[in-house]
């Protein structure tokens, strides 16, 4: 393959995303972790797989960084997982920890990449991988707005009995308990589901698609979702890889936008060869505002808690 792509992390996010970057057959894929053995092991298996799966992209398993140079993407999974009871804004200080110092060695091999940032508390994980890289806004973002506009596709779908493909979601602001899910811009066919659904099913569905993290940690007791979030990174990638420009929700760096000041927060963004190619900017009802507002703040305390840990 001419691209390459590093995933950091070969834990179930960082394998299953390796999986599908190599299925898809969008580039050669080099996994690294801590861990010894893990990376080497999964990426043989997953290449073993090939000749019955029919790609040819290679995968490498590393503990170190040497094979990872030169990479166009890094997707950066790194980091412990919450258990049941934890929100994603407990993991902050040991994840932190982690992501400065995974990013120093990635910028150090591929200082041209991009960085998907993908571990939690997502947003505050997005400003530390920001400093550590210096890497320009555009090359800095992270997963997550297409986790949870996928999770409320799925469930709009369910709801209305209706095939995923015609479906699409938008869904503002921090990946965390505020997240900002906008009804009027959430369609089946085009048409906006506000014409579709009543109120109270919308709300539902709406608090259901916030808590979907913790609706998959509660059930597997042991860790939390990785399908889901390892697709939602893998079509970031893609559309970077093949410079798409698809409009997509991911955490963006602001300076003005949204009236945000300096922070990560989910927003839709053009996304291509350059990354983040443009912020694209809606006009948003008093009510939405307040509750971007809120997650705004919300992303602001954690930044507050980073730099009382720096
Ligand atoms: C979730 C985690 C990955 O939303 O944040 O499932």
């Amino acid at each position: 393959m001419k691209q390459k792509v590093t995933v950091v992390g070969a834990g179930n996010v960082g394998a299953t995303a390796a999986q599908r970057l190599a299925e898809k057959e969008l580039c050669d894929v080099v996994l690294v972790d801590v861990v010894e053995g893990v990376p080497q092991g999964k990426s043989l298996d997953l290449t073993e797989a090939a000749p019955i799966e029919k790609h040819d992209a290679h995968l490498t398993g590393t503990n170190g960084y040497e094979e990872t140079a030169g990479s166009n993407i890094v997707i950066i999974t790194a980091g412990i997982p919450r258990k049941p009871g934890m929100s994603r804004d407990d993991l902050i200080s040991t994840n932190a920890g982690i992501m400065k110092s995974v990013t120093e060695q990635v910028v150090k091999h591929s200082p041209d990449s991009i960085l998907i940032i993908v571990s939690n508390p997502l947003d505050a994980m997005c400003h530390v991988a920001l400093d550590a890289s210096g890497f320009p806004k555009n090359r800095v973002m992270g997963m997550a707005g297409v986790l949870d506009s996928a999770r409320f596709r799925a469930f709009i779908a369910m709801e209305l009995d209706v095939s995923v493909e015609n479906t699409h979601a938008f869904v503002l602001g921090g990946h965390g308990d505020t997240m900002v899910p906008l009804p009027r811009f959430s369609t089946v066919a085009g048409i906006p589901i506000t014409e579709l659904m009543s109120k109270e099913r919308i709300d539902a569905l709406v608090k259901r698609t916030a808590n979907g993290g913790a609706e998959i940690v509660s059930l597997l007791k042991t860790g939390s979702a990785y399908y889901a979030p390892a697709s939602a990174a893998v079509e970031m990638a893609e559309s970077i890889l093949k410079d798409k420009k698809k409009i997509l929700p991911c955490a963006a760096y602001l300076q003005g936008e949204y009236d945000c000041q300096d922070l990560f927060i989910g927003v839709p963004v053009k996304l291509g060869a350059d990354g983040i190619e443009g912020v694209i900017e809606i006009s948003l009802t008093d009510e939405e505002k307040v509750a971007l507002k809120k997650s705004a703040d919300s992303v602001q305390e954690l930044k507050e808690t980073l730099k009382k840990l720096a």
